[in-house]
């Protein structure tokens, strides 16, 4: 009743910000990413008898409280799939920065969806197990698989060789629904050498979580719902420059849907800002040097952090290029990664 797995977070190149539905966690609107090698999450779970609560131990540290209770939320999924009542001990680290905005949520759910069902003896496919790690954390679903990946938000017509959700006319269960949200590669680590930087403007801890971040944007800004709308288009957009290996194309979309989900964030009551001064000083960094030729674009998410792209051939320029903008703590270097696995 114990297994361990490992999984990376991953970045969205389109992004989610807005839920269809709180209870099973479904997107408001489909999200495309790219699972990140160089930064590992390893997550162990045991159920055991003898314990009459949850354990959750986090880079050596046990918590109670708003944490614990996510996690065994979490496994109250699996125990009911599994028919099992016992308890589980977690114990999870992580090689980078927890809560700083580098979607250790991502890799943190998708290492212990892995881990939990195996360790609860459920055999699930990569498919079952996007749409389970999923309902821990939106952008956790994705880091199930390697390369490019894109999920889905469960309202989109099926192949004829899936199975459809049921649903009765006009209406759709979130059961189905939530089957539907699953996520799928759409290319290989090996299909595309892109190099992510992280520039790590600041370790403390984010202080408006990405869940409390969406809800409030989706109840107060006047700008969610032309968001989630134009996610679709760039989708389309972000996938066919992937696949035929866009530079230009992913840069423009990928920073479109990035500046457009702040924006969004930004005009909730009270607005959302998640950047400093080095976060907006690193975007200029980036677009100028594009304006005079260098193949680079930047993306954001809900923290201060700045990842920033650039085909492998030009990685040590690029790297010089954000060591000297002023208030850059670190840089993690990343690339194409694979998808949680047991170990
Ligand atoms: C800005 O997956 O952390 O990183 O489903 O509420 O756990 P929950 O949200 P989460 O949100 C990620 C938001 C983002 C964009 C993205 O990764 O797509």
């Amino acid at each position: 009743m114990k297994a361990t797995a490992v999984a990376h977070p991953n970045i969205a190149l389109v992004k989610y910000w807005g839920k269809r539905d709180l209870e099973f966690n479904l997107p408001a609107a489909p999200s495309l990413s790219l699972t990140l090698g160089g930064l590992l999450t390893r997550t162990s779970v045991e159920f055991r008898g003898d314990l009459d609560a949850d354990i959750l131990n986090l880079d050596g540290q046990v918590f109670t409280g708003a944490k614990l209770r996510r996690i065994s939320t979490f496994l109250d999924i699996i125990r009911a799939l599994a028919g099992l009542t016992t308890h589980a001990e977690v114990v999870s680290s992580n090689d980078f920065p927890t809560g700083a905005g580098l979607a250790s949520s991502a890799s943190g759910f998708a290492a212990l969806a892995l881990a939990a069902s195996s360790a609860a003896g459920l055999k699930l496919g990569a498919r079952e197990l996007s749409v389970l790690a999923r309902r821990g954390s939106g952008s956790a679903g994705r880091s199930i698989f390697g390369g490019f990946v894109e999920i889905f938000d469960g309202t989109q017509p099926l192949d004829s060789s899936e199975s459809a959700p049921e649903s009765a006319p006009g209406e759709r269960p979130p059961r189905a629904a939530s089957d539907a949200a699953f996520a799928r590669q759409i290319a290989p680590p090996a299909h595309w050498d892109l190099r992510c930087l992280i520039a790590v403007t600041s370790s403390a801890e984010k202080t408006i979580g990405s869940t409390e971040g969406m809800q409030r944007t989706q109840e107060s800004s006047p700008f969610y719902a032309d968001w989630v709308a134009s996610v679709p288009a760039d989708i389309e957009r972000a996938r066919s420059a992937v696949l035929t290996r866009d530079f230009h194309a992913l840069a423009k979309t990928a920073e479109a849907s990035c500046l457009r989900m702040h924006a969004s964030a930004m005009a909730a009551l009270p607005g959302i800002i998640y950047w400093n001064p080095t976060t907006v000083a690193l975007i200029e960094t980036v677009r100028e040097a594009r304006a005079q030729g260098m193949p680079v674009f930047f993306t954001i998410d809900a923290g201060p952090q700045v990842k920033v792209f650039c085909p492998a051939a030009a990685l040590e320029e690029c790297r010089d290029l954000l060591s000297r903008v002023s208030g850059v703590q670190q840089l993690l270097e990343t690339y194409p990664g694979e998808g949680a696995r047991l170990v």
